[in-house]
């Protein structure tokens, strides 16, 4: 099923939680939102589920309009941000609570239901838990056990609220693999929020980068990655440093030190160079360097970090080096980018 979110603002009580946001999703793809907190990621999967209504803008599912319809009309399948278990239900009875809360008509047989259960805690790798209770469960259990009773009313989008956001980092990198695997299985169109990068990066087929109530980007984890489209988007995504520099005539100075890099195509007038620590090297002076001062050498895991300060403004730029050599660096450095972004100020 796909998705179209067209135009939507949404404000709850005149403040806008989301501003003009537009955003296609295909059939069968798993997209991650992705942006600090505040940032509308869960406004936006409510508006999709139909648990909220937008101020402005249409929703569509393929080609109906869904703004107005309701989450039961919708057919989507969610685990939301705290989600919690019915403790007093039976692994089995929560699995099957949506098809067993069905209108008669509708409703499968008490029997059928148990069978989709077992198939499902199949599929999630807990065969044979039916009859346990939910404290009965690990953490990262319960988190599948969540998905699962999301699949069993066979939605067709499945929607996905930090469904891993209170478990420990090695839990979290399993369920995420599992995760992609259970969706190159099932194939749902599915809309997963998160706001940890690699989580985002990892998983998704395509990632939307968003902060303030906007989409900054949507791309696949290279575009992010190599071809940020934002300021926000370059230095939300991995660890980067920023300086000031001046445009003119194809070249980049910063304060009065003629900078040996391209410029881009960025506009005559100030910008923002944004560069990354593990893309600047150490170089002995010579034109084109940026000089600054080695405040902080530390090691990490395999590399060493450093940070220097440049300018007259002492701005920190990190520079990551394999671990042998930074070890003795002190004093006065010259450093030159091998990769760089500009964009323009203000
Ligand atoms: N029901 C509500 N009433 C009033 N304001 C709300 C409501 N829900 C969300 N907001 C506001 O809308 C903005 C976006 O909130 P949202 O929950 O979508 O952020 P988020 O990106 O999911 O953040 P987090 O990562 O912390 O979960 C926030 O400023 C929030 O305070
Ligand atoms: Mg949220």
């Amino acid at each position: 099923m796909e998705i179209s979110v067209r135009s939507i603002r949404k404000e709850f009580d005149r403040y806008p939680a989301l501003h003009d946001v537009s955003l296609d999703i295909r059939s069968g793809e798993l997209i991650a939102l992705l942006g600090p907190s505040g940032s509308g990621k869960t406004t936006l999967l409510r508006l999709i589920a139909g648990l909220e209504f937008p101020t402005s803008g249409q929703i569509f599912f393929g080609m109906d309009d869904a703004s107005a319809k309701s989450v039961q009309e919708r057919n989507v399948g969610f685990v939301f941000q705290h989600y919690a278990l019915f403790k007093h239900m039976t692994i089995a009875e929560n699995i099957g609570f949506g098809l067993s809360v069905r209108p008669k008509a509708t409703r499968p047989a008490a029997a059928e239901i148990r069978r989709r259960a077992s198939e499902l805690l199949e599929l999630i790798q807990l065969p044979g838990l039916d009859k346990r209770f939910p404290r009965q469960l690990s953490g990262g259990q319960r988190q599948r056990v969540a998905l699962a009773r999301a699949l069993a009313i066979e939605p067709r989008v499945l929607l996905l609220d930090e469904p891993f956001g209170a478990l420990d980092a090695k839990v979290r990198k399993d369920l995420r693999r599992w995760l992609r695997e259970l969706h190159d299985k099932t194939k749902h169109t599915t809309v997963f929020v998160t706001h940890d990068q690699e989580e985002a990066l990892e998983l998704a087929d395509r990632v939307v980068v968003m902060s303030q109530g906007k989409i900054e980007q949507v791309g696949t984890a290279d575009d992010i990655y190599d071809r940020p489209a934002t300021p926000f988007v370059f230095s939300f995504i991995g660890e980067s440093s920023e300086i000031p520099v001046i445009v003119s005539g194809g070249r980049v100075s910063f304060e009065n030190t003629l900078l040996g890099i391209d410029a881009e195509g960025t506009a005559d007038g100030p910008a923002r160079l944004f560069l990354r620590p593990h893309d600047l090297e150490v170089v002995a002076n010579g034109g084109g360097a940026i000089s600054g001062e080695v405040m902080v050498v530390r090691r990490a895991g395999p590399v060493r970090l450093i940070e220097i300060e440049v300018g007259a403004a002492r701005h920190r730029i990190e520079i990551e080096l394999p671990a042998d050599d930074g070890e003795h660096l002190s004093g006065t450095v010259h450093v030159r980018p091998r990769r760089w972004r500009l964009f323009p100020a203000g």
